[in-house]
């Protein structure tokens, strides 16, 4: 599979930081692209003590990644950027309102909503995973019309019926559950009844 993963302003450093680890390890992935926004660099900075945004898959991971390649947010000419290049599925990971707003709307006025408005225009898979508390009716209204457009509004909800011990379980059993989404179940993945 290749697989676009998006990184906005949103809080939920951990859950970029447990989404590659995944793939990374995921013989099912062939190339995941990488593109992160300014704020998710300021959220990374907050969160995690990761900073600037130069080999951002390596210092999410902790060691050089295998599969991944990263673009300029600015670079609406990558390869992602055109519905001719052939993509499984994009998570953007955390999803900040800013660009479930963008998305919505297809603006496309960066690399990320460009590469959101190619998945919806190609009916591929496009999850969001929005985090915000309380929503507005705006966010509602943004939510309903992604969802209409075809991508799936994963919010990130931690389950507590999996009762997770640290946020690095809590992280990794969301990060499951969107892995299963998009095809990509994990076989050490909490699965209740099982
Ligand atoms: C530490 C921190 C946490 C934030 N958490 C959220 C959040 O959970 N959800 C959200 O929509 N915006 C959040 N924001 C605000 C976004 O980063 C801001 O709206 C930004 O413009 C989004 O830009 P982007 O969509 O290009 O990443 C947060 C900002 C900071 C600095």
């Amino acid at each position: 599979m290749r697989i676009t993963v998006a990184l906005t302003g949103a809080s939920g450093a951990i859950l970029a930081q447990q989404f590659f680890l995944a793939l990374e390890s995921d013989t099912r992935v062939e190339k995941v692209h990488l593109v992160a926004s300014e704020a998710a660099l300021r959220v990374l900075a907050e969160e995690s003590g990761i900073s600037g945004r130069q080999n951002l898959a390596q210092k999410l991971l902790g060691f050089p990644p295998r599969k991944t390649i990263q673009h300029p947010i600015e670079d609406v000419g990558a390869a992602i950027a055109s519905g001719s290049y052939p993509l499984d599925a994009m998570v953007v990971i955390p999803c900040s309102m800013g660009t479930l707003a963008g998305i919505a709307h297809g603006t496309a006025s960066n690399l990320i909503g460009r590469a959101a408005d190619v998945c919806l225009k190609e009916r591929r898979r496009l999850v969001l995973c929005v985090r915000e508390t309380p929503l507005s009716l705006v966010h509602l209204r943004n939510m309903t019309a992604v969802t209409e457009a075809g991508a799936t509004v994963f919010p990130v909800v931690p389950a507590f019926y999996a009762q997770p011990q640290t946020m690095e379980e809590a992280s990794r059993h969301y990060v499951h559950r969107v892995l299963a989404h998009i095809g990509l179940a994990q076989p050490d993945a909490f699965i209740w009844g099982a």
